[in-house]
């Protein structure tokens, strides 16, 4: 048990990648700490159920409007910005620091503690680039970073470098990877068999999984498109769109509606049983259109001892060697994924290789004792 007594405040209470590791290290810390929410959602039934203390904050309606960066900001919403740093900057007083864990929620600490709060620890998760945040966005980002974060903690050593690159100071960080119970992992049967059952898929295919939200720039269309080209693959479909991207949920559904992959793409919407999901697949894909942070679901698919084909970029290949733990390929390319996922089928003694060589790595380097480490010492 950690004796810290950090406030960790969090934006958003959607299940994404940022909030499930927040899950982790509110955890560790939970008998000295507390979290924030600045809106509503399943993470504050997830926190509670683990005996977390969590409080969602009155009235962020019009925080949700803000973009920061745009200028369109509102004063109303400005105003909503500087009453709930207010609030933090309160709670805070019984802290030792606050622990920001997105954007919004950094902005709303930085606020808090140019209004006398507690220390801030920015926990990043975004690689800052131009094709996803605005400069100025980025900008402001960076600049309150550097005046108001103690630290910054990114979640790969290729998040740090955008955060260097958009102007951040290089001292301010410090690397604290995912962290994963592997034991979720080992206590499942490895013959999943009844999910395949269910969704009717014949005992002579393949499955291949992707446990992504709904997004382009997680690109499931690439998957599909990889798809179409293997007659004996059906694909697995897990997550929801999780910050509004109906159109590219429509798009999917028009793709998959194809002849050529008629009968063959299961959806199955956002799902709490991952590692079960998982074991059901033969292979699981990860084809990030734009370089991912770091990438969960790779580790997670390694724990589940499947192999893992995922695009080079980002932290990808702080988790994956190619090869050795997995298969990583170009971005936007289906006919490379078609051709990875074809080697993965054939070669099975070399798929087998790799994929307990990547389960023994992921099970030490990403354990939830050995990042809850890294973090102590990245606060401390
Ligand atoms: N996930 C989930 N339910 C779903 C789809 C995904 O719980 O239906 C989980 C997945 O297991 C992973 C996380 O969501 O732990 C996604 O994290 P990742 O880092 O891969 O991507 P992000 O969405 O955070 O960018
Ligand atoms: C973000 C990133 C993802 C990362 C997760 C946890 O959601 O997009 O790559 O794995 O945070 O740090």
């Amino acid at each position: 048990m950690k004796e810290k007594r950090i406030l960790f405040v969090s934006y958003t209470a959607v299940l994404g990648g940022g909030e499930l590791c927040l899950l982790d290290f509110a955890y560790a810390y939970r008998d000295t700490s507390q979290v924030v929410l600045l809106t509503d959602g399943i993470l504050k039934k997830r926190l509670e159920d683990l005996g977390i203390k969590v409080e969602v904050l009155e009235s962020s309606r019009s925080l949700a409007e803000v973009k920061v960066s745009s200028g369109l900001a509102s004063l109303k919403s400005i105003g909503e910005l500087w009453r709930l740093a207010r609030q933090v900057a309160q709670k805070s007083k019984d802290f030792d620091l606050i622990h920001a864990n997105n954007q919004k929620g950094f902005v709303v600490a930085a606020i808090a503690r140019l209004l006398g709060g507690a220390p801030v620890v920015w926990h990043l998760h975004d690689i800052l680039t131009a094709n996803i945040f605005s400069k100025l966005n980025r900008l402001v980002a960076v600049t309150l970073a550097n005046w108001f974060a103690t630290r910054v903690i990114v979640n790969s050593q290729a998040t740090g470098e955008a955060f260097i690159a958009s102007g951040g100071k290089d001292r301010l960080l410090r690397t604290v990877h995912n962290g994963f119970d592997s034991e979720i992992f080992d206590r499942l049967k490895d013959n999943q068999a009844t999910l395949r059952e269910e969704l009717g898929i014949p005992r002579n295919r393949h499955l291949i999984g992707m446990f992504s939200r709904l997004s382009y720039w997680k690109g499931q269309h690439i998957l599909l498109e990889a798809a179409s080209q293997l007659p004996d693959v059906h694909v697995l479909l897990v997550g929801d769109a999780l910050f509004g991207e109906a159109e590219y949920t429509e798009k999917l559904k028009n793709i998959a509606a194809q002849e050529s992959l008629k009968g063959r793409v299961h959806w199955l919407g956002f799902r709490q049983d991952i590692p079960a999901l998982m074991k059901a697949c033969d292979a699981i894909a990860h084809c990030s259109t734009a370089p991912e942070p770091f990438g969960r679901v790779i580790v997670e698919a390694q724990l589940a001892k499947r192999p893992a084909i995922a695009t080079i970029g980002g932290g990808t290949s702080e988790i994956i060697t190619n090869g050795v733990t997995g298969l990583l390929i170009p971005p936007n390319d289906p006919q490379l994924l078609a051709d990875a996922m074809q080697q993965i089928f054939s070669d099975r003694e070399a798929t087998q290789r790799m994929v307990e060589v990547a389960y023994s790595q992921a099970k030490i380097k990403f354990s939830i004792p050995s990042v809850c480490a890294e973090f102590e010492m990245a606060i401390a």
